[in-house]
């Protein structure tokens, strides 16, 4: 390979940018890869900043490796540079679920492609939960379906912590909750279907889902008053 080739290689190209983070496609030792960097923001002190950048970005690298640990599929991290801020993870070839959804109904996707996509959904959350890990950003953008095997991929480790309040996994069940029924209003009772799949998966469903019952409830007084 030629210095044109690894240069063009190891080269970045943005695909998200966002409040927290950059998110570029790349390539690390011949693999296509995702580079994740955090960047500071401006109105924090400096020295502040970049230690917050730091701690959450090897927060990130931990939730993630530990939630493969608890048997979720999550992307393979690569490498963590606490200089640049990076986080560097295998590239995920598949459709994010958010597309998937939005595509329910309108062709292609059938209903028991659906359904085994919320069995994976309920059991990997049940998962999460069980080993105390509270993704935090439980939305359908942050849900790869890998091709060929069709297996769900978790990603987005950025808000996550670790807990064991059936409050704190209420909250990550209705965040879920709450952008399937306004993105994913087509796609039916597909709630229903990943909480069937979490109360078989977790073995503390019953306290996390009498907690959400109270969540939503909230959610609806808010929803009146506001
Ligand atoms: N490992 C990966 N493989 C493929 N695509 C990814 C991967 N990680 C992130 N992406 C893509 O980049 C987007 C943003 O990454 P994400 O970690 O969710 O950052 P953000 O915190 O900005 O949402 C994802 O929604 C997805 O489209
Ligand atoms: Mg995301």
């Amino acid at each position: 390979m030629g210095i044109d080739q690894d240069i063009k290689d190891s080269s970045l190209v943005l695909l998200k940018q966002g409040a927290e983070a950059r998110v570029f496609e790349s390539n690390f030792v011949g693999r296509k890869s995702i580079v994740k960097e955090r960047f500071s923001k401006k109105y924090r002190h400096p020295l502040l900043d970049s230690k917050l950048t730091l701690k959450r970005l090897n927060a990130e690298a931990r939730c993630m490796t530990k939630a493969r640990r608890l048997g979720v599929s999550t992307p393979v991290l690569y490498a963590v540079d606490p200089v640049l801020h990076t986080l560097t993870f295998e590239y995920v070839e598949g459709p994010a679920v958010k597309d998937i959804f939005l595509d329910f109904g309108l062709h292609s996707v059938i209903e028991e492609r659906m359904e085994d996509i919320a069995t994976q959904i309920g059991d990997a959350i049940g998962k999460l939960h069980d080993g105390g890990l509270i993704h935090g950003d439980l939305t359908t953008s942050n849900m790869l379906i890998r091709s060929g095997t069709n297996q769900l991929v978790l990603i987005d480790f950025g808000l996550s912590f670790t807990s064991t309040l059936p409050e704190d996994k209420a909250v990550d069940l209705y965040v879920l909750e709450r952008a399937l029924f306004s993105m994913h209003s087509l796609c039916g009772n597909v709630m229903d279907r990943i909480l069937a799949a979490y109360r078989k998966s977790s073995k503390q469903w019953s306290s996390t889902l009498n907690k959400l019952a109270q969540v939503r409830q909230r959610g609806r007084k808010r929803t009146m008053v506001g």
